[in-house]
Formats: structure tokens, C-alpha cells, sequence
């Protein structure tokens, strides 16, 4: 009785709070929280007409996540010469970040990215991680991400070693993100991302997807990484997939397997509401990183509403000539039962369109990456 006298309690709180949370118009008729955020209304207008255009989770959605993650990462708990985190140095400095292995294809981000950041006086950093937040509200599964503005952009690189790699062992990759002060947990929720988009073998080349649905925020990737690999291109942080036409990170088969993360991989097989909640939490923190919030505006209310995931479509299911037995699992708890098999033959997933914007000036050695941006700070 006493506790459902505070929980009650606790929702009037919320509400009342939620009501009187003064709104105000910007000048363009738009309401927001705080008039600070009005700024981020014309840069939203121009991406989602013309970086996103018809983009339902496509290429532009996918570079413009991992970019986010690539900048977020440049950050150390223990060692301040990583970098200050996300703080737009992997644009600013891209000649020279964009040149390190493990950035491969971040060229693309940039081609797409850079032309924006100079149209409008919005903070490096600032855009990296709102385009990231506006592209995932295209991908259908995806739970609508906040957005604090105001990080401070960089005055010098990343070094190279702060972004894990696909050919790293699960001990090395763990290191790196408690370095970054980010739990196993957060990073398995975090490659949630891995759920839409994929490699691309070559510059500009269609890209192989990670899973059978790169354009849907749905756990297939968690139910098919754990699938046995018997096809594919092996070598190179690439190992054996199960689905013609993906492509299977060793790191993301690692960390499925791995007794420290492998419960925590499986838990997501199949739950939607547990991948969508724990990657909508760890990507705040992700986008944020190095960043002193107090000093940040919360402008969560510029970003739009994600398409909805119906529950028919965020049902789990064995991809076509498969079933429970393909299964490798490691997690002593028990598999989720009695998931459909998707009838008919094998499938070949098709590959990734490329989005014609992410070829530009900009090379995958990092040469010719260069462009004059208006620092808002
Ligand atoms: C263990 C950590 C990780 C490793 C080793 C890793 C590695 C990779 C590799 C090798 C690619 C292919 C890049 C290409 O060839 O174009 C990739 C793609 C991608 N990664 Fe990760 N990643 C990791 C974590 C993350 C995280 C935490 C995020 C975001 C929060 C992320 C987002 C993405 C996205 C969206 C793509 C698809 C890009 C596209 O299709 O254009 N990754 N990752
Ligand atoms: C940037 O602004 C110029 C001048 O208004 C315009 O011609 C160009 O198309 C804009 N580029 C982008 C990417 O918005
Ligand atoms: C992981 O890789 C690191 C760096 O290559 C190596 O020193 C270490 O022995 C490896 N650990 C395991 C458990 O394989």
C-alpha cells in the first residue's frame, strides 16, 4: 500500500513536472524548452530535406551513426592525450584521424557531413552527433534518442588506438571501452548499431549488411550473429556468417560467444523493448562523452518521433532453412523458445546502396579531407 501511495506519487510528480515545463516559440513558430535550441530548427529542415531525403534508413542513417561513435570514442578516463571525446576533432582534424586504420570509410561520413557543418553556425561536434541522433529516428525500431547542445569543439586530434577493431579480442575491446567508461553492458547495447548498415569492402562499393534487415532497429542481428558461419569472406575482422550476402564482424562473433558478454548478447535475441531501452541509454552517454553536460542545453525536443516497430515485425525469426539447432550458444540461460523459421529457400541479402553524397573530395587515407567550418564556439 505504501509503495503504490509513492509510485503514484511519483507519476503525479512527473506529470505535474511535465506540464509546467515552460514551453516557448522560437521564431519560427517551432516550441522548444529552452530558445537556445531554435538554432537547430533550419539544420534539421536542411538534413532531412537533403541529407536524409527519402532515406528509410539507409546509408546516410548508418555513416552518420558511426561517425558519432568514431568522434565519442577519443576520449580516456586515465590518459587526457585520447582526446576530449566527442568533440568533432575526427572532422576538424580529418586529414590526419580519417588517415588511422580503424577509421576505414569515414571518408563517406565526411563527403555527406561537410558541406552542412559550413552551411550553418552550428558547433562541429554539435552536428556530428545530431545528424546521428536525426538519422536514427529514420531506422523504424529505434527509440526517439535525446540531444544536448553545446559541446566544445576540439582544438587537437585523437591519437590513433582509441576506436576498437573488428580483427581485437574481447579482452583488448572491453579495455578500450572501460577506458571510456563504458560497462560490457554498454557496449552491447551500443552495437545495437550494428543492427542497421554494414562494411564496405571497397571505396565506394555497395556496402555487405551485418544482418539480413539493415534498414530495421530490430534484434536480428543479436539472434544471427549467434547463428554457426559457414559462407563468406573470412579474414581481416571478418569471420564466417550465416546468411548469404552479410558479413560477420570477428568482434560482434566474439562478443556473442564470450562468457562476459555472451548472456548479455543473447538477453536482446527477440527483445525489442530491452535493445531499444538499453541502446537509448547508452547512446546518451555516448553522445556526450568528454563533454561537461552542466554546460549543455537539453534540446531533446527538436528531435523527431522514429517510426514505430509493430510487434509483428519485431518478432525474432530464423532466417529460411534454419532453426534453434544452428544456434551457438554459450549464455546458460535459457535461448528464447519456439521462434518461427522464415519459410522458403535461403535468401541472398542485397547489398547496401551507396548514397551517391558520401562520395566526395574526401579520401580514405584521409587526403583531400579538409573543409572550412564555421565554429559556433
Ligand atoms: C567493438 C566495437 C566496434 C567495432 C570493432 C566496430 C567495427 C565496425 C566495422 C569494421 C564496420 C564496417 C565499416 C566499413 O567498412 O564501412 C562498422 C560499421 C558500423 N559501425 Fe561499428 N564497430 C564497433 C562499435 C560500434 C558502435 C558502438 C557503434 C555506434 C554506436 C557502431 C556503429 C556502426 C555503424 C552504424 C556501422 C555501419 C556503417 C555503414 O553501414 O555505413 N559501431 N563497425
Ligand atoms: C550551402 O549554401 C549554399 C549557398 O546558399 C548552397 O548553394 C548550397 O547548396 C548549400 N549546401 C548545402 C549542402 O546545403
Ligand atoms: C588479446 O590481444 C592482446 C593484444 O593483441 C594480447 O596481448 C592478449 O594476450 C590477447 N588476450 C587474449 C585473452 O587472447
Amino acid at each position: 500500500m505504501l509503495s503504490t501511495t509513492f509510485s503514484l506519487l511519483a507519476v503525479l510528480v512527473t506529470v505535474s513536472k511535465a506540464a509546467l515545463t515552460k514551453r516557448m516559440a522560437c521564431p519560427d513558430g517551432n516550441l522548444v524548452s529552452n530558445l537556445a535550441c531554435c538554432a537547430l530548427f533550419p539544420v534539421l529542415e536542411d538534413i532531412q530535406t537533403n541529407m536524409f531525403a527519402d532515406d528509410d534508413c539507409s546509408e546516410a542513417a548508418h555513416a552518420t551513426l558511426r561517425v558519432a561513435f568514431h568522434d565519442a570514442i577519443g576520449w580516456s578516463l586515465t590518459q587526457p592525450s585520447f582526446g576530449t571525446g566527442a568533440d568533432g576533432s575526427i572532422f576538424i582534424f580529418a586529414e590526419q584521424e580519417l588517415s588511422y586504420d580503424a577509421n576505414l570509410h569515414i571518408a563517406d561520413a565526411f563527403n555527406l557531413e561537410a558541406p552542412f557543418i559550413a552551411n550553418h553556425s552550428i558547433g562541429v561536434a554539435d552536428f556530428i552527433q545530431f545528424a546521428a541522433a536525426v538519422g536514427l529516428t529514420k531506422c523504424p525500431g529505434v527509440l526517439r534518442p535525446p540531444f544536448l547542445l553545446g559541446r566544445v569543439d576540439a582544438t587537437a586530434p585523437a591519437p590513433d588506438g582509441t576506436v576498437p577493431e573488428p580483427f581485437q579480442n574481447v579482452t583488448t575491446i572491453l579495455a578500450r571501452m572501460a577506458d571510456a567508461g563504458f560497462s560490457p553492458a554498454e557496449l552491447v547495447a551500443l552495437l545495437a548499431s550494428h543492427s542497421i548498415g554494414g562494411v564496405h569492402t571497397a571505396p565506394n562499393s555497395p556496402g555487405l549488411p551485418f544482418d539480413s534487415t539493415p534498414s530495421t532497429f530490430d534484434t536480428q542481428f543479436y539472434l544471427e550473429t549467434l547463428l554457426t558461419g559457414t559462407l563468406g569472406t573470412v579474414g581481416n575482422g571478418a569471420v564466417e556468417t550465416a546468411i548469404a550476402g552479410t558479413l560477420r564482424l570477428q568482434s560482434d562473433s566474439l562478443l556473442a560467444r564470450d562468457l562476459r558478454t555472451s548472456c548479455l548478447w543473447q538477453a536482446n535475441v527477440n527483445n525489442q523493448a530491452l535493445m531499444a531501452t538499453s541502446f537509448q541509454a547508452a547512446f546518451a552517454k555516448m553522445q556526450v562523452v568528454g563533454q561537461n553536460i552542466l554546460n549543455m542545453v537539453d534540446c531533446s525536443d527538436v528531435i523527431p518521433e522514429p517510426p514505430v516497430l509493430s510487434t509483428t515485425a519485431a518478432q525474432a525469426f530464423y532466417p529460411p532453412g534454419l532453426s534453434r539447432s544452428n544456434i551457438q550458444q554459450s549464455c546458460l540461460l535459457p535461448f528464447p523458445i519456439l521462434l518461427p523459421t522464415k519459410p522458403g529457400a535461403p535468401e541472398t541479402v542485397p547489398p547496401i546502396a551507396q548514397d551517391p553524397a558520401t562520395d566526395g573530395p574526401c579520401q580514405d587515407d584521409g587526403s583531400d579531407c579538409v573543409a572550412s567550418f564555421t565554429k559556433s564556439t
